[in-house]
């Protein structure tokens, strides 16, 4: 149907920082070395935050400014902006109206989604519901998030996962055929004993104990976790592909959260996709959490053409996973 309204991505823009920790870094602080990591993982190196005072909303409104330029969106134009994070500055308040400020976008309201690695695609379907239902023309969504600030730099377990970046994307109404055409997202609290923090919410408030005990950091049982991942992304991939009548053929890109390599080629393969059509960057990057899938499309973006079929699908704590199938809109 070529007139119905549908939120598509005009624009996207990412950011990272200078700062790179590579696999012999961390060979010097924990008992690792890059063989392990880059044959596990696929990893090579992450960017790290270490601008004093900087959090995760200075890296968001980077890639928003960095956005705004490439697109001629002006501040005062944005009508909503929301943030996917597990990062926030602060509990409270939210990353999304802190961005807002830093951008000088006066007439946003804004909201943080927290799905851990799924944040993206979870802010993505819902900011396209505000343009779907007319409410609003211009929507940015953006994944960040600062994992340095969470990652336990003596657990050789996590540590060599884990980067800092943000990526954003501008949602406009096409009515061209272009845009989000569906989605299949899905969560299951149950998975969070496997994936979590495990201290600093209401349940166990920060206290001496809890830093003593190192529980502020990314908690995770890697072996589940990667079983659930793979599982996730493949069925919610081919659900949304066989509800709108479209063979693996068809797919000209998929783009997959980068947790770790193996995962992304397990993916292809169940899906029967050929890795030159499947988006890879986590050997610069790691696992950067919400910022995976639209730092993907900022890199490859100008290797995208309107009409392009992409499958976006991720995975992350929670559980939390899911694909969005969309046409690319230039
Ligand atoms: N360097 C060297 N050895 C390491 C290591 C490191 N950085 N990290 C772990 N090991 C060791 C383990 O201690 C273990 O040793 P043991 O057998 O003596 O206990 C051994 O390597 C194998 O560990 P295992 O857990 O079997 O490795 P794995 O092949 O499952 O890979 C992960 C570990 C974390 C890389 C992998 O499980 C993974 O990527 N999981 C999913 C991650 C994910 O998707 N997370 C986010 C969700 S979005």
């Amino acid at each position: 149907m070529p007139n119905k309204l549908r939120a598509a991505i005009t624009g996207v823009n990412g950011w990272v920082p200078e700062d790179r920790l590579t696999n012999a870094d961390l060979e010097k602080m924990v008992d690792t070395s890059d063989e392990w990591i880059t044959t596990r993982t696929g990893i090579k190196e992450r960017r790290i935050l270490r601008t004093p005072g900087w959090a995760t909303s200075d890296m968001a409104a980077e890639a928003v400014r960095g956005l705004m330029l490439k697109t001629g969106l002006l501040p005062g134009e944005i009508d909503l902006l929301i943030v996917a994070t597990v990062t926030a500055d602060m509990v409270f308040p939210d990353t999304a109206n802190t961005v807002c400020d830093k951008i000088g976008a006066k007439n946003a309201f804004g909201f943080d989604i927290n799905a851990a690695c799924s944040g993206f695609l979870y802010a993505l379907a819902t900011g396209a519901q505000f343009i779907v239902a007319g409410a609003y023309e211009k929507v940015v969504v953006v994944g960040a998030d600062m994992m340095s600030s969470i990652t336990d730099y003596t657990d050789r377990n996590t540590c060599v996962l884990f980067g800092d970046g943000a990526g954003a994307v501008l949602l406009e109404g096409r009515r061209d055929g272009t845009g989000i055409q569906d989605f299949v997202l899905r969560g299951d609290g149950a998975g969070r004993e496997f994936l979590h923090m495990k201290s600093g919410g209401s349940l166990r408030p920060p206290s001496h104990e809890t830093v003593d005990r190192r529980e502020h950091y990314v908690y995770q049982e890697g072996k589940r976790v990667f079983k659930f991942a793979v599982e996730g992304m493949v069925s919610t991939a081919q659900e949304v592909l066989r509800r709108n009548h479209k063979t693996v053929d068809e797919v000209d890109w998929v783009v997959p959260h980068q947790a770790n390599m193996r995962i992304i080629t397990s993916v292809a393969e169940h899906l029967g996709v050929p890795m030159e059509k499947v988006m890879v960057n986590i050997h610069k990057y790691g696992n950067t959490t919400a910022a995976t899938i639209p730092l993907c499309l900022w890199e490859y973006e100008d290797r995208l053409k309107k009409g392009d079929n992409l499958i976006l699908t991720a995975f992350g704590g929670g559980f939390t996973w899911g694909s969005i199938y969309l046409k690319w809109a230039y």
